[in-house]
């Protein structure tokens, strides 16, 4: 958490904090499996790692935190976060269901992502750790972690697929991923331009995993 102290202070600046917490879901691992290999696993792999490079843009969920992956399904149950594909696999799973769906897979190991273009690399780094300054871009490390493994609501971004992650940013950019309410992505991709977008989902999808 150290690297949240040194980053406060560039965060305060762009009008950011990173005072949001919760609790992990409760639950068991185990029943939530049980729905992946029925329903979830045709495009997020039995293992939460995706079905990659059929289909780049259904996202990895492995290694992601419970809490996040909680709140994510239960945003699209409430139609916050809106995607089609999703509602209709979320419209019948009970509270009980989605903790313990988001329990296992925050409990599969991601595995390494893959880099489309590395010359797009050594700029996403930049924009990951620094931001940009001059154009009020905070640094993504602030919230996500300097390794991009995340904490509690800011997801773990490190291994993603780069489609994924670019779509994400232009959504929120958009206005069409709006559930992060006073969770500051909209505010952040507010400055970003579509290259510097493509640039940090380069860097991502090559992040070293532990
Ligand atoms: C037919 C394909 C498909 C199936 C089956 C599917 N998903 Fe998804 N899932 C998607 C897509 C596409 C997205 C990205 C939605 C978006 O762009 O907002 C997604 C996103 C998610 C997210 C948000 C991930 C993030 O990083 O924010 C979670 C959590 C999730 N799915 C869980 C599940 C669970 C649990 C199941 C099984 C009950 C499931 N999905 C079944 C296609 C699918
Ligand atoms: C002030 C904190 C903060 C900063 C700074 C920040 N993020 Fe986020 N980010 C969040 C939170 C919180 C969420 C989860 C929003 C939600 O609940 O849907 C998120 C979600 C995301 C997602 C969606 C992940 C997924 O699986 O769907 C991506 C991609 C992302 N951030 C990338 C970035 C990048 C790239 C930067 C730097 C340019 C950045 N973030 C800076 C807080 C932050």
């Amino acid at each position: 958490m150290k690297q949240f102290i040194v980053t406060t202070a560039m965060l305060a600046g762009a009008g950011l904090s990173c005072a949001v917490a919760a609790a992990p879901p409760k639950g068991d691992p185990e029943k939530g499996k049980q729905i992946v290999s029925q329903v979830c696993l045709a495009c997020h792999g039995v293992d939460g790692n995706g079905t990659e490079p059929t289909n780049p843009e259904f996202p990895k969920l492995a290694g992601k935190q419970p809490e996040y992956l909680f709140k994510q399904l239960n945003d699209f149950k409430a139609g916050k976060r809106k995607n089609e594909i999703m509602a209709g696999m979320v419209a019948n799973l009970t509270p009980d269901d989605m903790a313990n769906l988001a329990l296992y897979f925050a409990g599969q190991k991601a595995r390494p992502g893959v880099v489309k273009n590395p010359a797009l690399v050594a700029q996403g780094k930049k924009i990951y750790l620094d931001g940009n300054p001059d154009a009020g871009v905070p640094a993504c490390a602030g919230c996500h972690e300097v390794d991009a493994f995340g904490y509690k609501l800011y997801p773990h971004l490190a291994g993603q697929h780069t489609e994924y992650t670019f779509l994400q940013l232009k959504r929120f950019n958009s206005g069409e991923r709006d559930n992060d309410k006073g969770l500051a992505m909209q505010s952040v991709t507010a400055k970003m331009t579509e290259q510097e977008m493509r640039a940090v989902a380069e860097y991502l999808a090559g992040v070293q995993l532990k």
